[in-house]
């Protein structure tokens, strides 16, 4: 090789090399051109790639794979279940926040960021509760109360810490309930009306001013027919609207992205349209929880490979439009998967009739599946123009 050109190839080397290194870091990581991992070549958009961390995995010493892969592949970590109100609070007044600073204290020693989940849902809430608003000795006025200090408590403890809070989960009823037209769902609304939403954000807020403050729910990856009666992402953009021209501090919609291999779905632009939609609010993005399930017939549990591969390549190229998604909306910052191994997913307890499984990117034993490098893939191969490095959100005042 002639010098000077040998010279030009070295500087665009050297020069390739800086860029990729003065990308955006997680905490103590910066960008490594040699290390494949999730989180690693999610630094190349600024994207943080996560994981629901189930606790009890975390501290299995007979399970060492399952820790060694959450600090390995994930540069965000979200609790399955320790942050909920009856983990923390089971007792009224006795807060138990050992579990949630475990993970705190596992993200700062990986370098991770930590998505809090959840501040207000209607499931997983302490049974004093429940039964105290059930017997009439807890009054919708004592309720509220209630919320407020959970959510100051809550906030103030992790103050500084976590970078997303979900502080609205599931708000939004389904199309398949009854009755049909989409409506304020579940315990809060019945009891405090559709305004306890507007309340959690801004005391959210007070409690840490930092902290990116999100709305999160499912079966919003895409628009339907767009009438808010039926279409629940147009039901979920239409409140987020409201809040927003109100002045209400919230920063991000989460798209959960529980998705089955037996639906319909979606395709990339349809997601990717979602995205920016929301973002055109003036809100960041995020995927909080993402798997992929599958039936489980009987040839795919007497382990035919004609069952399964089919299952496998369509759950991969389910996580594939989503991530793709995700990686052309700058304002999407997040894509989280809701356990990362078959071994510890939600999935197999909740669907039994029929069986549904396979929904995660890891099998059971740990051995990564088509949908892991499918990830990994579009990761390497997205690049500008279509996909440039995400746009570090600031929350709202
Ligand atoms: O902690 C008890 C344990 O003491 C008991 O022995 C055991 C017996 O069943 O149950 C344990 O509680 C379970 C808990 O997970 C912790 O493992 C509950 O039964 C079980 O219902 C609960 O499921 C969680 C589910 O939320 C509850 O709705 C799943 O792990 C969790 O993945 C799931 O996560 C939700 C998100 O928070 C919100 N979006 C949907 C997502 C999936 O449902």
């Amino acid at each position: 090789m002639k010098l000077r050109r040998w010279v030009a190839t070295a500087a665009v080397a050297v020069a390739t090399v800086a860029t990729l290194n003065s990308l955006p870091a997680s905490a103590g990581h910066p960008y490594d051109p040699t290390d494949q991992s999730l989180r690693n070549l999610g630094l190349r958009h600024n994207l943080y790639v996560g994981t629901a961390v189930d606790m009890d995995a975390l501290a299995d010493p007979d399970d060492p794979q399952y820790r060694q892969i959450v600090g390995d592949e994930f540069s965000t970590v979200t609790a399955e279940n320790v942050m909920k109100w009856e983990s923390l609070e089971p007792t009224r007044g006795t807060y138990n926040w050992g579990p949630a600073d475990e993970l705190v204290s596992f993200a700062r020693q990986h370098g991770q960021r930590v998505r809090g989940h959840v501040l207000v849902w209607h499931n997983q809430l302490p049974g004093w509760l429940t039964s105290g608003v059930a017997d009439g000795s807890i009054s919708n006025d004592e309720l509220r109360d209630l919320l407020h200090k959970h959510i100051t408590d809550v906030v103030r403890h992790f103050r500084g810490k976590i970078w997303q809070w979900d502080v609205v989960n599931e708000a939004v009823s389904d199309p398949w309930d009854n009755p049909p037209t989409l409506h304020y769902k579940g315990f809060w609304a019945e009891h405090l009306g559709s305004g306890y939403i507007a309340d959690a954000f801004r005391w959210a807020r007070a409690a840490d001013p930092q902290a990116l403050l999100f709305y999160n729910d499912y079966n919003i990856e895409a628009f339907g027919s767009g009438d808010p009666a039926n279409d629940k992402t147009r039901f979920v953009y239409d409140m987020a609207k409201d809040l927003r021209s109100r002045g209400v501090p919230i920063d991000g919609v989460g798209s959960q992205g529980h998705l089955g291999t037996q639906y319909g779905n979606y395709d990339t632009l349809q997601v990717a349209a979602a995205l920016k939609k929301f973002t055109s609010l003036g809100l960041a993005t995020a995927f909080t929880e993402v798997d992929v399930r599958s039936q489980m017939t009987d040839g795919v549990q007497a382990g035919e490979s004609a069952e399964i591969n089919p299952r496998l390549q369509a759950s991969a190229a389910n996580f594939s439009i989503l991530l793709q998604a995700c990686l052309s909306e700058r304002h999407c910052l997040s894509f989280t998967v809701w356990g990362f191994t078959d071994k510890h997913s939600w999935v197999p307890g909740t669907f039994d009739n029929p069986p549904e499984g396979l929904a995660t990117i890891y099998d059971e034993n740990y051995q990564p599946k088509r949908a892991y490098n499918v990830m990994r893939a579009d990761l390497i191969y997205a690049g500008p123009p279509y996909v440039l490095p995400r746009v570090a959100q600031r929350p709202h005042r």
